[in-house]
């Protein structure tokens, strides 16, 4: 018998909680991030969600935007089997692509062309030196002149600033501390350990462990390889617009 919504969003819930268990402030991140593009946009407006995992973005922005349409990219059959098992289509306004980000060409793979607004969440640090700026060229593809960009992750200070980055390194110690220092990345392993276990679930698991092989770790490049791979894909302007420590929304206008 086919697994109920119900049953795929106590997936999605417990998504959330290990996401928020390590950015506490995801939250107010995601708000801020909304409120830009109701500053900047009409109410009918088509985003990409680009690192979607099970859609906590997406989601987030269709039900804040009654008008817009979304486009959910990811390349972890995991995760798109929860978003999609938990969201469907949302009423026809929202579309599932799986598309590897760090590979040229994912573009192509829209179901739009020239898109209004492109946003991700704790995802874009996946791509390397090699591949963020040619994930920039193909973002320009992807959107129309005058579209938002938003980029809502960690974007280091690293060796751009060594010292605001060891900063940041220790207040982040501080304010795990006794809190869930040990705690910090158990939760997100405990939701992976579990969906491995799960029947549908574990089924996809050789999928995603090839796919993953075929990756760099980490690439966490610091903000201003962000801002450089942004202006040399032509985005007019980019900035950071809100920020606590490295944990920043970067925006930039097409
Ligand atoms: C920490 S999760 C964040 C998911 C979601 N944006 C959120 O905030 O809950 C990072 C996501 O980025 C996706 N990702 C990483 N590298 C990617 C790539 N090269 N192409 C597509 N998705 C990628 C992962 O599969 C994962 O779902």
């Amino acid at each position: 018998m086919a697994r109920s919504r119900a049953a795929w969003r106590r997936w999605f819930l417990r998504w959330e909680a290990q996401q928020e268990s390590f950015n506490p402030l995801r939250e107010a991140r995601f708000s801020a991030m909304l409120d830009v593009l109701q500053a900047r946009l009409p109410s009918r407006f088509t985003a990409l969600d680009l690192g979607c995992g099970p859609g906590a973005l997406s989601l987030r922005l269709l039900q804040r935007f009654p008008r817009a349409r979304c486009v959910a990219v990811d390349h972890d059959p995991v995760v798109l089997r929860v978003g999609e098992g938990a969201w469907g289509s949302f009423g026809g306004r929202l579309r599932w692509v799986d598309a590897d980000l760090g590979r040229p060409g994912w573009a192509d793979a829209l179901p739009f062309r020239r898109c209004d607004a492109a946003l991700s969440t704790t995802a874009l640090h996946w791509l390397d030196g090699r591949a963020l700026p040619r994930f920039y060229r193909e973002l320009a593809r992807a959107l129309r002149r005058g579209a938002v960009f938003l980029n809502g992750d960690r974007l280091p200070w690293g060796r751009d600033d060594p010292e605001l980055a060891r900063l940041a390194e220790r207040v982040r110690k501080v304010r795990f501390r006794g809190v869930r220092l040990d705690r910090e990345w158990s939760a997100w392993k405990a939701w992976w350990d579990a969906a491995e276990r799960d029947p549908e679930l574990g089924k996809l698991f050789p999928e995603r462990v090839r796919r993953h092989s075929q990756h760099p770790q980490h690439g966490d490049e610091p903000l201003s390889a962000h801002l450089r791979g942004l202006r040399r894909a032509g985005f007019a302007r980019a900035d950071v617009v809100w920020r606590d420590l490295e944990n920043a929304i970067l925006l930039a206008r097409r």
